[in-house]
This record gives structure tokens, sequence and C-alpha cells, in this order.
């Protein structure tokens, strides 16, 4: 970090918000600052540079948002980024600004986003992984990813309760879009009996297979957490008629092939809010502050990202053409330990 001619950055968080996003604006807000920068928070993504909507921001416009989860700048999708005409615009107001840097917190779409906003503008983009899913390669963890799994587990353990009491099968469909990451972690931290991830194929036969298996093995309840990823995907019925892309739809069919009670558990959006987990504020405080350091040293096209608690800067396209493998030997520990 040596001589530099920034003035002013800008901070967007765009897509699905996760837990530690106001982190991360915390930290890059006050580290631009520490570096006599002057910051410009946009409110819902891409949407915000559009309709210049922004505040200008100061050191106390983030106090005490460190354990708040959600986005203090908001969210959202915006179609018309995606347009040549929009991105255009895009730029076009962040000259009229006079915003040097844009600071990106989103996922693989919002950084999508930045990649193409890099080829119309020439200030610099710098992105930070924010989304619950853990699905952008060249980073071993996004922002949001370990309160997910908080989120989820606690729900799941309070199913698993009820699920023993009435020796029941339980189906949890988490989130995680066409990865298994989530459903992978908390498949591990709450003892499920079986995951299905998109990465590996599943037959329902199999799986009725497995619950039959694990009730004459002496098991009283079975929970299986599919990661919302193959419901999307469908999976063939039994009698090969349907395709069954809903978990509740799936648990009726097990239910009757197996003569076993099955209920499905979708836990929807609890997993992308509430207080960020200790991991993700130190995550996002740190990627927050090597963001602007990374954009002092003139970067851009890049995320920031950790590798073997390493930090690192990954050019956009890898974190997302790029795709992101499961820990194989998580896998093997999940089917061993159940
Ligand atoms: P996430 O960042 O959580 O993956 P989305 O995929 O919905 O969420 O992307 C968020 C926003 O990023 C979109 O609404 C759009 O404005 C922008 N975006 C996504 N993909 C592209 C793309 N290929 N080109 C330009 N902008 C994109
Ligand atoms: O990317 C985060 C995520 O929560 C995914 O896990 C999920 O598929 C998607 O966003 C849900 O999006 P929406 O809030 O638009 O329903």
């Amino acid at each position: 970090m040596g001589e530099h001619k920034l003035a002013r950055v800008g901070i967007i968080t765009s897509g699905g918000d996760a837990p530690g996003m106001n982190a991360a604006i915390r930290a890059i807000t006050r580290t631009a600052i520490h570096h006599g920068l002057g910051v410009v928070g946009f409110y819902r993504g891409y949407e915000g540079i559009l309709t210049k909507q922004y505040d200008v921001m100061d050191r106390r416009s983030v106090a005490n948002i460190l354990q708040r989860g959600g986005t203090i700048l908001r969210s959202a999708r915006c179609p018309e980024f995606r347009t040549e005409e929009g991105r255009q615009m895009a730029a076009e107001n962040l000259r009229e600004l006079a915003i040097d840097v844009l600071f990106v917190i989103g996922g693989d779409g919002s950084l999508k986003g930045a990649q193409a906003l890099t080829e119309v503008w020439d200030g610099q983009v710098i992105g930070l992984p924010g989304t619950i899913d853990n699905d952008l390669a060249g980073t071993d963890f996004t922002i949001g990813y370990f309160t997910a799994l908080d989120t989820a587990l606690e729900s799941i353990d309070k199913v698993r309760d009820t699920a023993d009491a009435f020796e029941r099968i339980f189906l949890i469909e988490v989130m995680g879009r066409m990865a298994g990451f989530i459903a992978l972690g908390v498949g591990l931290g709450c003892g499920a009996e079986k995951i299905l991830v998109p990465e590996e194929p599943t037959e329902v036969r199999d799986l009725v297979a497995d619950i039959q298996d694990s009730r004459a093995a002496g098991k009283l309840s079975c929970i299986i957490v599919v990661a919302e990823g193959v419901v999307a995907n469908g999976l063939r019925s039994i009698d090969g008629r349907i395709t069954i892309h809903d978990s509740t739809v799936l648990a009726k069919e097990l239910q009757r092939e197996t003569g076993l009670e099955c209920r499905a558990v979708v836990l929807g959006h609890i997993q992308r809010g509430g207080s960020p987990a200790a991991l993700d504020r130190i995550l996002a405080s740190t990627l927050g502050t090597y963001a602007v350091e990374a954009a002092l040293d003139g970067h851009t096209g890049v995320m920031t990202g950790i590798r073997a608690e390493a930090l690192c800067l990954v050019p956009f396209a890898e974190a997302w053409s790029e795709h992101k493998p499961l820990d194989a030997y998580q896998l093997k520990v999940q089917k061993l330990l159940v």
C-alpha cells in the first residue's frame, strides 16, 4: 500500500443477504476512513446505483451493526443491471458520484454482475463472498455460511426430539441453491442418518432401503437432510410415473414405501437471518479490511477470500465459473458415523 490516488469508495450488498454482511460493511467503511477515503453506501444492491439511492457513511453510520443479521444497506435482485444499458447507466452514475472503487458483497450472481461492471466502468471493483451457500470457488468459506449452519442445527436438534418421541422419519430441506455445502455441514453437525446433495445421485428406491436398514439396526428416528438443489433437480418416484419436486411429496412417497411415518420440514429463510456466528463476524471483518487494502494496492476484478487460513484474491470468473467441490473426506465421515 504505497501511494494511491483513490478518494471515494462505494459499497453494495446484493442478492441473498447473509449474516455478517453488516460486519463487512463496517470493516470496509472504517478501514476506508482510516485511509482517508470517503465512503458511500448504496441501497438495494445494483438498484441503488441505478437510482442513486445512497448515503454518505462515517464511522458512526456503522456503529452497533456488527452483531446484526440482514444488511443495513438492504439487498435486492436487479434485473435491469443484467442489461448492457443498465450497466452503462450504473457506470455513468458511478462516474458522476466520483466513485473510484466499488465493493460488492454478495453471491455468485452479484459477482457476475461485478465482473460485467468492470467491462463498462474504469473504476476498481472488489468482491466479498457474502452468501450462506458457501458455493463460491477460490474461498474455503463465505460470509454467512457458519451462521446458517448454526441456525439450521438449532432447529434440527428440536426436530430430533419429536422424531425420537414419535419414532418418525423426518426429511429436512435446507437451502444452498445448487450446492450441498449447507446440507453436508448440518448433516455432519446433527448426525443425520442420510444427506441428499446435488453433487451425488439420489434414487428414491435406495433411500427407502436405507431407511429400512436404519430401522432394522434399531434406530428409532431418522433425519434425512435434503439440499434444496436435489428437490429442484427432481427425483423420479419409485413407479417412475412422476418427478418429485417437493419435499412434502417426497415424504409421502417415503411413508408409502416404508410404511413408516414420515414428515417434511422446509427450513427456508430462517437460515438467512439472525445474529452472525463468531466465525462469520471474524471472516467478514477480516475480508472487509483486506478488500480495502487490496483496492489501495490497485487490485480490481477480484474477490477476497480465505484458503487454508490464508487471505487471498480470486479473479471474479474463478469464483463462479469453477465448480467448488464438496469435501470428499467430510462426505465419507458423514456416511461412516450414522
Ligand atoms: P446472489 O448474488 O446471491 O447469487 P443473484 O444471482 O440473484 O444473487 O444476483 C444478484 C444480482 O446480481 C442480480 O439481481 C443482478 O442484478 C446481478 N447479476 C446476476 N447475474 C448477473 C449477470 N450475469 N450479469 C450482470 N448482473 C448480474
Ligand atoms: O443464495 C442464498 C439463498 O438463500 C439460496 O440458498 C436460496 O436458494 C435463495 O437464496 C433463495 O432466494 P429468495 O430469497 O429469492 O427466495
